[in-house]
């Protein structure tokens, strides 16, 4: 054992979430992985009177940001201004308890990064590589792979990025690509040497082997399987600068145009944003051996958390290493990856204006569906069910009919606890329970667990009103219905302290209804936190119902995003040939109106229409049965193509055609004039 500290060392909590991207707004999938297990865990410490920080905070350098400040026309900082705001907002919305939230494009970080940076140089723990990079030589810049296009040499596709192809997914680098072409200029892009700085991993890997193989067997083991694989393949030195002016500029003389890569400087941020909260006194988080550093972050970070921002605390020698890396897999969307390019998410701005004060239903779902050892999957269908059936029938029908009795039986006052029964006894001893039962699982990342077992002590609530049926026994034994509801109210009492890192509002909420302040995780347990005579307020619903409406409103906003990205995706047909005017002044088309409409029996698409032309009445054959209800488009107005040849269908003579329009689904769409005109009118 030589790096690991044990749990027992430990006096205080330096907890960090992923810094997200400041290019996007957030959605469900970083909640779910990151953020809620995050304030789950560190609102329980805090509840245990643990020292704890939290750190939070935007991720405001890296490529995507100046391509998307490109398309809009803005600088890189105008994007990262609007994002951070609206991000920061989200968490705060959501009662994600930061002790600070900040972002990487500030003087202190910048100067924190680019000082850890200058140490590790300093110490000669880089080496410096002369590679050939793409230069475009109009825009007189070194080109990030993003930034050059070209043919895909597996699959032919020519607009494949220089470090994936999108259509067949393969991985690239730039001078893979054939006929490359930079996004600046549109030039083709020359090869120039450009000299990096590099972390040499490789010298790490004895380390590692040791660090997180033979000690670390209690990571997760999604985090420890990643982290076996990368370490198992070999570490190759890793390039920690980057050609490119938006960044952290590298403290070096002849750098000019060069920055610290994205990942160097973003887990720095964590420190940095430390300093910026604790001013002098950041060091114990994140020096002092009696430290426990944890990171939430999703699936795709675990490299960087778990093996190359360890190898560079340690090249820097005074830093202590994480102690645990909680990683969770990923939420998807209605068995759909959650993607914010396709827009096949749920942002947390939105869900906040259409489900108004119902942050912790959110995060309920989110907790009990989380994504800890698998992938996941967000229905709204299930929302519903957890809310209706969890929240609704299980929590908040218990708090609801002990409020409402006490109310009713005795003026809303804690009534007196007289002599117990085993009933009691035997619930006390359960009760006591509770707090280390869930303070275990939450200790050891198990949140689904956690919520499951806090739920469980609502059910036993539920199960002893059902069992002694005060509303019964009051017409007999007034008495022993008091000691009933003394011990619900208890009940009711340990949930409002053990639900509190779950469910923040509701707790907050049923304190001021059972009349008490927050109170510590120590509090619980006991059946004696409220005391006979003091009064409590009167019942308030804690959920409500989610009816079947707004759930398809919400399926129907999804499904609108769906069949607009199908749209975007289908391919527009080529143009035929072009025909001379006397080609086009054959045609007659004529404005006509349905008069009459039936299925032709025997078949699926054909509707046998009869129509008034203006010239004549007319039966026409048309393939559009699929798509419409012959009752239904009896009297719509359309356009008709008159002078095409008779033809015969199923034995029927068909007369000309009636005008569609095929929309990129395949569904037919009448043409019609936008306004009711006169039969027989000509269309030209
Ligand atoms: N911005 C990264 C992402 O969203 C996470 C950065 S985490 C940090 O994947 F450690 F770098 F801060
Ligand atoms: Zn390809």
């Amino acid at each position: 054992m030589k790096y690991k500290q044990e749990d027992n060392q430990f006096k205080r909590y330096c907890v960090t979430t992923a810094l997200p991207y400041a290019n996007g707004a957030v959605h469900i999938g970083h909640l779910a992985g990151v953020y809620v297990p995050a304030d789950i865990y560190v609102r329980y410490l805090r509840a245990k009177n643990e020292e704890v920080l939290f750190i939070g905070g935007s991720d405001e350098h890296g490529v995507p940001i100046t391509i998307k400040a490109r398309k809009e026309g803005v600088t890189p900082q105008q994007i990262v201004d609007r994002y951070h705001e609206i991000i920061k907002h989200s968490f705060e919305e959501f009662g994600i308890s930061f002790d600070i939230y900040s972002r990487t494009s500030s003087q202190i970080h910048k100067e924190t990064a680019a000082n850890f940076f200058k140490t590790l140089y300093d110490n000669g723990k880089f080496i410096e590589q002369i590679s050939e990079q793409y230069y475009d030589e109009e825009a007189k810049t070194f080109l990030a792979d993003r930034y050059i296009t070209g043919t895909c040499p597996h699959c032919g596709n020519e607009k494949a990025y220089g470090d994936q192809c999108e259509a067949c997914g393969s991985s690239l680098s730039p001078v893979e690509l054939l006929n490359p072409k930079s996004a600046l200029s549109g030039n083709e892009p020359v090869l120039k040497e450009t000299k990096h700085w590099y972390l040499p991993l490789n010298d790490y890997e004895d380390f590692m082997k040791e660090w997180i193989l033979n000690e670390h067997k209690d990571w997760k083991i999604n985090v420890y399987g990643q982290c076996k694989s990368w370490i198992e393949q070999g570490l190759q030195p890793r390039a920690v600068t980057r050609d490119l002016d938006w960044g952290v500029k590298v403290p070096l003389p002849n750098a000019e145009g060069k920055v610290l890569y994205v990942w160097f400087d973003a887990p720095i941020g964590y420190i940095s944003n430390t300093k910026e909260l604790c001013g002098d006194d950041w060091q114990k988080w994140w020096k002092a051996k009696d430290t426990k550093l944890v990171h939430f972050i999703g699936k795709d970070n675990i490299v960087f958390h778990c093996i190359i921002f360890p190898a560079m605390l340690k090249a820097e020698g005074s830093y202590i290493l994480p102690a645990n890396v909680p990683a969770n897999e990923f939420l998807n969307l209605e068995g759909d990856k959650i993607s914010t390019s396709r827009n096949w998410a749920v942002w947390l701005h939105e869900y906040l204006e259409d489900f108004k004060d119902k942050q912790d239903v959110l995060r309920y779902v989110l907790c009990a569906n989380a994504p800890e050892t698998k992938d996941n999957d967000f229905t709204w269908k299930d929302f519903q069910t957890r809310n209706n059936s969890e929240l609704v029938a299980i929590l908040g029908n218990f708090v609801n009919r002990t409020l409402v009795l006490t109310h009713k039986f005795f003026g809303g006052k804690v009534p007196t606890c007289s002599d117990l029964t085993p009933l009691e006894k035997e619930l006390m001893k359960e009760i006591t329970e509770y707090p280390q039962r869930i303070g275990s699982a939450i200790e050891n990342y198990k949140f689904r667990e956690a919520l499951t077992e806090m739920m469980n002590l609502a059910r036993l609530g539920n199960k002893y009103l059902t069992e002694c049926e005060p509303w019964k026994l009051i017409k007999t034994d007034e008495i022993r219905t008091a000691t009933v509801l003394n011990f619900s109210l208890q009940i009711c009492a340990n949930l409002a302290v053990l639900c509190q890192p779950f469910l923040p509002f509701t707790a907050e909420k049923l304190s001021k209804l059972l009349n008490i302040p927050a109170l510590k995780w120590a509090d619980a347990g006991q059946c004696n936190i409220l005391k006979a005579g003091q009064s409590i307020e009167k019942p308030e619903l804690l959920f409500e119902q989610i009816d079947d409406k707004i759930i398809e409103t919400q399926v129907e906003k999804l499904n609108a995003t769906k069949r607009s990205n199908e749209l975007q995706n289908a391919i527009v047909e080529a143009q035929k040939p072009n025909i001379n005017f006397d080609d086009f002044s054959k045609i007659d088309i004529r404005t006509a109106t349905i008069t009459d409409a039936e299925k032709v029996a025997k078949t699926k698409k054909l509707l046998k229409l009869t129509v008034d032309t203006g010239i004549d009445k007319r039966t026409i054959v048309s393939g559009i049965a699929e798509y419409y209800e012959p009752q239904a488009i009896i009297g719509k107005q359309i356009c008709v193509l008159v002078n095409l040849e008779p033809k015969e269908l199923k034995g029927i003579i068909s007369q000309g055609m009636i005008l569609m329009a095929e929309n990129a689904d395949g569904s037919l769409h009448f043409v019609q004039p936008s306004t009711l005109i006169k039969n027989g009118s000509t269309i030209s």
